[in-house]
């Protein structure tokens, strides 16, 4: 729907940080999926409206873009990266593991319409493959084993850990975050 007499409100403020009203098409664009879960057709109209470009203008700039998603993508997002990397690691396996858990193909949602499963090009996160994310948050060195562990727990509502990403931190419930090791070893004053 369009923006929420709320977001319409935080949307114009957006807009006034700029000098170019076109400049903040990328957080209106973040506002819009946070409404909806996804950007939809009718918020992308209001969008190019409010910053002055066209409809087409702000589907291409959207699209070109995998975080945001241009239809219902359930509660959470699970991207495998298959690029070189990790496809060497054994993404492909990964991959299918989730494929079967979620019940869907790549870049479809679970039969249970909690999670959207997605391909995804390099993560940034080549030493650590096979590379997965959950909601943007990393798991590295992701076995099939893990990936099924991954996909149950999202099906049973628990947010699984990533962070470091290391098997062992996963399977010994030691996993940390970056801001709790960050604090635990001084770093950051
Ligand atoms: S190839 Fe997978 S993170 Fe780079």
């Amino acid at each position: 729907m369009p923006f929420s007499y709320e977001n319409l409100k935080r949307a114009e403020a957006l807009i006034a940080r700029y000098p170019h009203k076109r400049s903040a098409l990328l957080p209106l664009l973040h506002l819009a999926q946070e409404q909806d879960g996804y950007v939809r057709p009718d918020a992308m109209r209001q969008i190019a409206e409010m910053v002055g470009v066209t409809p087409a203008e702000v589907l291409s700039t959207a699209s070109f873009y995998t975080m945001f998603k241009l239809r219902p993508s359930g509660e959470h997002i699970v991207s495998v990266c298959t690029n070189i990397s990790c496809m060497l690691c054994g993404a492909e396996e990964v991959l299918e593991v989730l494929e079967e858990e979620l019940e869907t193909a790549a870049d479809g949602l679970s039969s249970d319409g909690k999670v959207w499963l997605e391909e995804a090009e390099c993560l940034a996160a080549c030493g650590g493959a096979p590379c997965v994310q959950v909601d943007y948050e990393y798991f590295e060195n992701v076995t099939p084993r893990k990936a099924a562990e991954i996909a149950r727990a999202l099906r049973r509502g628990e947010r699984p850990r990533g962070g470091l990403g290391l098997p062992a931190d996963f399977e010994e419930g030691r996993a940390t975050t970056g801001a709790e090791r960050s604090a635990s070893s001084g770093e950051g004053g």
